[in-house]
Order: structure tokens, then sequence, then C-alpha cells
């Protein structure tokens, strides 16, 4: 399919690419575990976001009918889901929350620590196995307690490796793993400090101890699935979710992490999120989270790997279009990566950045409501996203449209 041949409508004013990349952020990454105190796995590779596709030039004005009031809406419904969830800096919210902590709280790549979230937290300290010091949050330390002692009673071991991080401690990790392995790997798996959830004390990262010995690196307990099965299929009742998993790094920007626990307090909110398997992004309504099977065709340009990247670049676009359903994500052949896509593509940063284009199709559903972005209650059939390859290696999306 040659982009030639079709019309291409770019989508991307600002406001729209403002709202995809606020969805989305960079940092999605494949298989690759997270980063609390672990070496890189040499599994998957980590993507990267949207972050710096440029506007398009073309501004048609079916362009501006089409793509910017949604835009809009998807984003301040969004912000609205968010600042529910999230505390706000209103003065009314700063109150409500001196009294409680939000145990819904989201924090994540895109919204920080809350404002005066310490004016009501409680912690309490606790040393490990390992005799390190340990800041957790009062009730979510008890409902810890209950949850170790129930795994017990199943022969499984835990304690607490890391919780409630200060930002100096955050940054002093990111300092580290960006000596150690790189600013790139350091990037996607340890969160930008005041964006790390630790940061609540809500976020708890739990360690193995099998045959009495401390299992610790993430490389080597992400070597026991089926104790981490057990261990999540208990999470819920003690009102924790797992916070980051698997194949949902395109929602959370990190990869699965098995240990890495989150408090929500109320039991049934989190057998809801654990039950439907969504993320906690999902759940509150802050993207657009949608699952689908990809049809990736077959390529004898790119290693399964790198589509499979390239899927997750695209999914995490989606995600910020709020309303839409995706119903389908399809590699759309070899051939759109020739000499006239890739100028094209090139054409949009005004220097020559990728090697390599690639084409996905979609199909969708618009939102029933009329949004003034999509014709209402629409499938929308073969949509088209356009990737470059960086010299990195990394895939942008760069257009999409008809
Ligand atoms: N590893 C998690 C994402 C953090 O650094 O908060
Ligand atoms: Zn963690």
């Amino acid at each position: 399919m040659k982009k030639s041949n079709k019309k291409i409508i770019s989508l991307l004013l600002a406001v729209m690419m403002a709202f995809a990349i606020t969805a989305c952020s960079s940092g999605g990454q494949g298989a690759s575990q997270g980063a609390d105190q672990a070496k890189p796995s040499s599994e998957g590779q980590t993507t990267q976001a949207v972050q710096e596709a440029a506007p398009a030039a073309d501004e048609s004005a079916e362009q501006a009918e089409t793509a910017a009031p949604a835009a809009e809406e998807a984003s301040s419904e969004a912000q609205t889901a968010v600042s529910q969830a999230a505390s706000t800096s209103t003065a009314e919210k700063a109150a409500e929350q001196a009294e409680s902590i939000n145990y819904l709280a989201l924090v994540n790549k895109q919204n920080p620590l809350p404002d005066g979230w310490e004016d009501a937290l409680e912690t309490v300290h606790m040393t490990n196995s390992i005799g390190d010091d340990v800041e957790v949050e009062k009730k979510a330390y008890d409902a810890y307690l209950k949850l170790k002692e129930d795994l017990e009673k199943e022969g499984i071991f835990v304690d607490l490796d890391s919780a409630r991080r200060s930002v100096a401690e955050q940054q002093r990790i990111m300092d580290d793993f960006t000596q150690k392995y790189g600013a790139d790997y350091a990037l996607k798996t340890v969160a930008t400090p005041g964006y790390s959830e630790h940061h609540t004390g809500l976020a708890l990262d739990l360690y193995l101890i099998i045959d009495g010995k401390d299992v610790v690196e993430n490389e080597d307990m992400i070597q026991y699935p089926e104790i981490w099965e057990v261990i999540h299929s208990k999470l819920a009742d003690y009102g924790f979710i797992l916070r980051y998993l698997q194949d949902k790094e395109h929602i959370t920007g990190y990869g699965y992490e098995p240990w890495h626990i989150r408090y929500v307090d109320d039991v049934n909110t989190a057998k809801e999120i654990m039950e439907s398997g969504v993320t906690l992004e999902g759940w509150l309504g802050a993207v657009n989270e949608t699952d689908l099977d990809v049809d990736y065709g077959s390529s004898e340009v790119y290693t399964p790997e790198q589509l499979k990247e390239a899927a997750i670049q695209i999914k995490c676009t989606f995600a910020g279009w709020k309303g839409c359903e995706l119903h389908s994500l399809r590699y759309a052949g070899d051939e759109a990566d020739n000499a006239e896509n890739l100028e094209w593509l090139n054409s949009h940063e005004g220097n020559a950045k990728y090697t390599h284009a690639a084409e996905f199709l979609t199909d969708f559903h618009s939102p029933v409501e009329a949004s003034g972005a999509w014709d209402p209650d629409q499938e929308y059939k073969d949509y088209q996203w356009w990737l470059g390859l960086t010299e990195d290696g990394t895939w942008e999306v760069v257009d999409w449209g008809y």
C-alpha cells in the first residue's frame, strides 16, 4: 500500500498531539523488567513514545472539522477523570486531603505526587530481613502484614524491599541506574523523581524468601511465575492491586513488575480492578484502555519484536482517544517501507531522522455521543497509522488518518 495512492488526512492538530502525549508519554517497555533494583533484562526492548512527533503540516478544513473538538473533549474528560482520582491543588481538595489521603490517587508518568500529599500521610517504619529500613503508609502496612500471614500459610515468604521513597531517594535510584545502565534504560524503568508511585507510600515492592534465602534481584524474582501467581491471586483480599501488568506498558509506561503492588484500601475496588484486568489508569478512566490481538501478517523487513514495538506505540497513542474503541490493528505490509514514504515521514520532522517507514491499519469505533471530532457512532475502517524507525531503533508514530 503506497501512501501516494491514498488521501492522507493528517489529524495531528496540536491539541490532539498534546493529549496523545499526555495520555501516553514515553517509555512503554516490551517485556523488560521494572526498575526498582534490577539489572537490565535481556528480554524486551523499551519503546519510545510519541513525544517527539511534530504537528503535521497539512491543515485541511476536513482536518480541522475532524480532529480538534474531540481532542479537546477527550482531553477535558480525561483531565476530569484524572483530577477526580488524583488530588488537585484547590483549597477544597487540599482540605479533604488533609483529613485522609486519596487511596486511588493516580501517580504515573503524567501525574506527579499531588501537592500536600504528606499533610495527611501516616507512615510506619519496618526493618526487612536484609536489615534495610522501609517506610510504608500505615494502613497499607497493616494490610501487607495480613497478606504476608496468609501467604505464609501457603508456604510463600515475602518481605518488603522498598515502599515510600522521597524524591531525593528516587533521584539516587535514577542516578544509579543511569550510571550503570545508561540514561535510556534508566528512563524506561525508573520513574522520574516526583512522578513515582513510591512517593505515596502506597506502592510496595516485595521480594521473595525461598528456602531461607533472600531473592531480591528482579531478574531472579521473575523466575518464579507460579509464586507470583499465588501472591497476585490474594492481593485484592487485602486491598492491593498489581500495578504494572504484563502487556500494558503502553498504558502504564512500564514493563511487567510482579513485585510492585499498590494499596487502594477498598477491597471491593481492588477486586473489581484485579478481576477486570485493567490498569489503574484504565479503571479510573484516565486513558482509553483496549485489548486486542494484533495481526502482524508477515514481514521480511521487520522482526516480530520490532512489529510488536510499533504496535505498542500505536496503542499508546490510541489510548488517548477517549471514547473510541479499537477493533483491529494490523500490519499493512512491507511495501510501505519505500523511499517515497520515507521522504514523506522525514518531511514531518524537517530532517532525515527516520531510516524506515511502516504502516499499520486499524478499524475503530467512534464515540456514540457526537463529540465534533469523529462522526458519532461510526466504524472507521482501514484507518492508517504511519511510523518512522529512528536510527537508534525506536519507533515514532508520525502520522495517522485517511
Ligand atoms: N519502578 C517504578 C516504576 C518506579 O521507579 O517508581
Ligand atoms: Zn516499585
